[in-house]
């Protein structure tokens, strides 16, 4: 039972690495291995465009530490993408991140309905959690993480199982949200849980993610 968490500020003692490691502790006496990758550790090259991986699933850029990640990505049982707020959005971090995620994508056309259809080369379903947070806005700002983890979730194969959005950190930084703490570490022991129960996903959360966020024309 491996979870492997994303932590796209540039600090390991911050906030969001804060929030993560505490959903970690929860995770981790509930007897689930948690591996936290610090996004600013790894070389990561931007996305080019080139869109050679919607036919190869693989990325051209192989001199950088991406597929040390994508490594993780494949082996873990679930993910934990998290994201402090940087100009009312995610981090650049977070976004270079996303946007290398894309080789996983698996785009087909339906030769019945010949339409596109949009899944993801990860055959096995995985919960995810998405963590946020802000210095001085309130939640109405967090719609765009959840959008952004959305689609990364979406194309990993991988469902919304849940989601923390926690706001206001200039004025109290997370380590003394007691609540917030503690809603943290039982929501790792919670996903340890649900992944040993072997329960799939709540389709209705799924779906109301769906018809907020995908709006596609085939
Ligand atoms: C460059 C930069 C831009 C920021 N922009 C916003 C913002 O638009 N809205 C907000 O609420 N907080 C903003 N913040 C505050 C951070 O989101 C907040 O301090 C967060 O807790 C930082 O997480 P960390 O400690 O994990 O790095 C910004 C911080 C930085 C460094």
């Amino acid at each position: 039972m491996k979870i492997a968490a994303f932590v796209s500020s540039s600090s390991h003692h911050g906030n969001t690495a804060t929030a993560v490691q505490k959903f970690a502790e929860g995770a981790r006496q509930a007897g689930a291995e948690v591996d936290i990758y610090y996004l600013h550790d790894y070389d990561m090259k931007p996305c080019r465009g080139c869109r050679v991986c919607e036919k190869t699933n693989e990325c051209v850029i192989k001199n950088d530490d991406v597929p040390k990640l994508h490594q993780a990505l494949r082996e873990a049982d679930a993910y934990v993408l998290a994201t402090p707020t940087f100009y009312g959005d995610i981090t650049g971090a977070f976004k270079v991140f996303v946007d290398r995620c894309y080789p996983f994508v698996d785009i087909w056309k339906d030769e019945e309905t010949q339409k596109m259809r949009f899944g993801s080369v990860n055959k096995r379903r995985r919960p995810g959690v998405l963590i946020a947070l802000s210095g001085s806005h309130g939640d109405m700002v967090f719609d765009s993480h959840m959008k952004v983890g959305y689609f990364c979730l979406n194309d990993l194969n991988s469902y919304p199982w849940r989601e923390f959005c926690i706001p206001y950190t200039t004025w109290k930084p997370v380590a003394e949200m007691e609540d917030v703490v503690e809603k943290l570490i039982q929501g790792g022991k919670d996903l340890a849980a649900h992944l040993n129960s072997g329960e799939g996903e709540n389709l209705a959360k799924t779906q109301a993610y769906y018809e907020r966020y995908r709006e596609l024309k085939y």
